[in-house]
Order: structure tokens, then sequence, then C-alpha cells
């Protein structure tokens, strides 16, 4: 049997707003093939975005639901050597502002036609950090990766947290500089 090629998605056939109370039957719908992420969806982000601790994004192509993304304020500890690479001091504070890639999901059946999905909902945190930062502090993305996901993120250039505390977790915790000197090709 021969696969036919997957097609890509630009960002901008993609159409993203917030979640609303108006949804429920349509994420009810949803099925990215992990249940915990499904549920999240179904059962906690509008709870979560009602007290203002979580905010969920829907991302549709044609009409159709196909990711949704959750974000939220983060602080990570880094290391010296970690906050040099950000051209901070050794003496400035361990943690650094970010904003969190809290839930990512595309739908498993658009993912099985379609790619870009997922960079195109990460380049949207992205443009969110960048736009946060210039309320607060807001230098990082930051992610606790599925396991399964990692090698995503990493191609993204995503890397992970040194610090003692982010260790040994099921979720590997990760970062990317919202502000690097030379933005990859993929945010651009
Ligand atoms: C992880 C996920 C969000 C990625 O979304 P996606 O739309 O498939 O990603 P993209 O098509 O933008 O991927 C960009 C590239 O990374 C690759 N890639 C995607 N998922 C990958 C994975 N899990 N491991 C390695 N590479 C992956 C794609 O093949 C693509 O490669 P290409 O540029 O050579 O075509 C999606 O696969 C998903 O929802 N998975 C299930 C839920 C999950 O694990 N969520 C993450 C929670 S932290």
């Amino acid at each position: 049997m021969t696969l036919s090629p997957r097609s890509s998605v630009a960002p901008e056939d993609l159409k993203v707003r917030v979640l609303t109370g108006a949804d429920t039957s349509l994420v009810a719908g949803f099925t990215c093939g992990e249940v915990d992420l499904d549920d999240f969806l179904r059962s906690d982000a509008l709870r979560l975005q009602a007290h203002r601790v979580a905010r969920t994004y829907l991302a549709f192509h044609e009409a159709e639901l196909v990711a949704y993304m959750t974000v939220l304020a983060d602080a990570i500890v880094l290391e010296t050597k970690e906050r040099k690479r950000l051209a901070l001091s050794a003496h400035d504070h361990p943690a650094v502002a970010a904003l969190k890639i809290a839930r990512l999901a595309v739908s498993a059946s658009f993912r099985s036609t379609h790619t870009g999905v997922g960079t195109a909902l990460v380049r949207i945190a992205l443009a969110i950090g960048a736009d946060v930062s210039e309320r607060v502090g807001c230098r990082l993305l930051t992610v606790d990766a599925y396991p399964e996901s990692v090698a995503f993120y990493e191609r993204l250039g995503f890397v992970r947290n040194r610090a003692k505390l982010y260790q040994g977790r099921e979720h590997p915790s990760m970062r990317l500089d919202i502000f690097p000197p030379e933005p990859p090709s993929w945010a651009r």
C-alpha cells in the first residue's frame, strides 16, 4: 500500500481564536490520541480560563477544529550557564519569566493528512510571549513535554532545562528563547 504524502498547512491557513462557553459540543468531538489532552479540553480548559489561570486557543482549518493550545504565565529556574546563553549575568535572579505551553494537541485524523499545525501554534505562542513581554517580563517559551513529543520540540529549537529541580521528571521541562540573536526559519 502506498501512503499519500501529507499536505503542509501554512500559518495563514489556520483561523485561531479563544475557547468560549459556546464550544462545548465542538470540543466534545476532538481527539488527538492522548486521552489526558482530550479530557483537559473537554473538562478543564474553560473552567481554568474563567479563573484566569490559563487561556486556551482553538485552531480551525476550513471550519474544522484541528488543534488547541493552552498557555499560562510561567517562570523557570536556570543554571548560571543557561542564564549566560540569554546574556543574563550570574548575579541576576535565577528565575526567568516565561510563557508556558501548558497543552498542545493536533487532532489525530487531521495529523494523518496534514503537517505544520503544531509548528504554527508554537509560532503563535512565540508571538503571544513577545506581546506579553511589552507589558511584563517574558523571555522564554516553556513546555513540560510529553515524552513522545520531545523530538517535535527539539526540532523547533527547544532545549531541556538543566536545573536539578527539573531532572527525573516524566514530562521533561524544556525552553525556547523568544528573543534569540537569530530567529529560527520556522518562526520568521
Ligand atoms: C506533538 C504535536 C503537537 C505536533 O504537531 P504536528 O502538527 O504533528 O507537528 P508539525 O507537523 O508542525 O511538525 C513539524 C515537524 O516535526 C515532526 N514531528 C511532529 N511530531 C513529532 C514527534 N512527536 N516526534 C518527532 N517529530 C515530530 C513532523 O513530522 C514535522 O516534520 P517535517 O517538518 O519534516 O514535516 C502533535 O503530533 C500532537 O498533537 N501529538 C499528540 C499530543 C502531544 O503529544 N502533544 C504534545 C503535548 S506537550
